[in-house]
């Protein structure tokens, strides 16, 4: 039997192979942020298809964390009976289901919070978001603390088997740890201990909340890219450690954040016209010349976080590691595993294009995932068209009809 379906724990959570779904945002949760059918049907079929534990899109923990028109909440308790569904279409097919928790911090808008993002620092302004955030002050750090706790109790009554927090790509909890985003000089800033101390309180509080045994994964940013120096591998290392000393059970290591460094989180192709709609009228000229500019740089992805994730494996030899980025092809991903870079490999377009796709290697059907990393899934939700492969083009839609 391949390596990739030998049994693995997370925790006291058994899963039946080393297959992820990593979390994946749908843009099909209602503008309240309660969970749909089609959400639901998503997440039966990745389960129907075998794939080892399931990591739907970042839930946001409190209103101001929100960064998607579509995107799904745990912020509220009126959000329980739709997660609780979702949870159980993918129990109902045997499959196991993790939350990934998150906070946008300043990587939203205005226009889908109601007010200016918050960040740990009140720091340039990116060219994405456009943003210059609002500096969080003790109080409301501790309110978002008490928000992941607050919605890792949600999730357990909903019936989920593991949590994540979402603490890459450049959302407040990668915010808090990055030298590049954080230049607080009080107790939550400042020094490396400092700047971890936002994702250590929150392990502590959900560990509270939780039962014992229900694995806490985290998905850390093992390099930022950045214009000036963020978090690089040797920090990732540093960070991992800590992570271990908490007693972590998993650990996903992805890079980029959108704000400043988008195509280092997906690499493949730029979908360039598709992208540039999603900015206002008056900047769209200029997204079309700065998306040209990336094109070619990223095309080839095969395993691009791999040699950082490598690292971070030697040194948390202990805590299982999730490999995730450009992994399509089967032999590729046995030789992951069998070499020790990491524990579990995660994917997210590859199923966005074939659900089954796990199904189907264990059938011995395919060598390789048929994804061609076009993007255009991606465009989609950037223009909050629900997921779906979109490799022929998308669909029209006034952008300026979904503000
Ligand atoms: C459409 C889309 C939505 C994504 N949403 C999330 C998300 O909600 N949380 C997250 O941690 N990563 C998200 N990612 C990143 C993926 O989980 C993954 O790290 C990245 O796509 C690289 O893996 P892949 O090459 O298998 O696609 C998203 C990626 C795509 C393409």
């Amino acid at each position: 039997m391949s390596i990739l379906f030998k049994p693995i724990s997370l925790g006291s959570l058994q899963l039946e192979n080393r297959f992820v779904h990593s979390a994946t945002y749908e843009a099909m949760a209602t503008e309240a942020g309660k969970v749909t059918s089609d959400l639901v049907e998503r997440y039966r079929s990745l389960a129907r298809g075998q794939v080892g534990l399931v990591i739907p899109g970042y839930l946001y923990v409190h209103p101001l964390g929100r960064s998607m028109k579509y995107q799904t909440g745990i912020h509220s308790d009126d959000m329980i009976p739709g997660l609780r569904k979702l949870v159980e279409a993918v129990h109902q097919e045997g499959g196991r289901i993790a939350f990934q928790l998150a906070h946008a911090g300043r990587q939203t808008k205005s226009a889908i919070i109601g007010q200016t993002p918050l960040g740990p620092s009140r720091k340039g302004r990116d060219p994405f978001f456009l943003v210059r955030p609002q500096k969080m002050t003790e109080a409301q750090i501790c309110e978002v603390i008490q928000a992941f706790a607050a919605a890792a109790g949600r999730a357990v009554v909903a019936g989920v088997d593991g949590l994540q927090i979402h603490a890459t790509h450049g959302y407040l909890v990668n915010q808090f740890l990055s030298p590049f985003f954080n230049d607080r000089a009080d107790d939550w800033g400042g020094s490396e201990e400092n700047r971890f101390r936002f994702l250590r309180e929150i392990i502590l509080a959900i560990r509270k909340v939780v039962p014992a045994g229900m694995p806490i994964l985290v998905k850390l940013n093992v390099d930022e890219h950045t214009p000036k120096t963020g978090i690089t591998p040797p920090l990732a290392v540093k960070y991992a450690r800590w992570l271990c000393e908490l007693g972590i059970d998993g650990l996903e290591l992805s890079s980029g954040t959108l704000a400043y460094s988008f195509m280092n989180v997906y690499w493949g192709s730029v979908p360039v016209s598709a992208l540039a709609r999603t900015q206002p009228w008056y900047t769209r000229p200029l997204a079309h010349v700065m998306l040209r500019q990336l094109t070619g740089r990223f095309d080839d992805l095969e395993g691009f976080n791999l040699e950082a994730t490598r690292s971070v494996k030697s040194a948390v030899k202990n805590v299982p590691v999730f490999a995730v980025g450009g992994l399509r092809r089967v032999s590729h991903m046995e030789g992951i595993l069998s070499q020790g870079y990491a524990d579990l490999i995660s994917m997210s377009r590859p199923f966005v294009r074939e659900p089954s796709l796990v199904k189907k290697i264990r059938e011995g059907r395919t060598e390789a995932a048929s994804c061609s990393s076009c993007n255009m899934c991606l465009a989609a939700i950037a223009n909050d068209i629900p997921i779906r492969c979109y490799k022929n083009g998308l669909p029209h839609v006034d952008n300026n009809l979904n503000p």
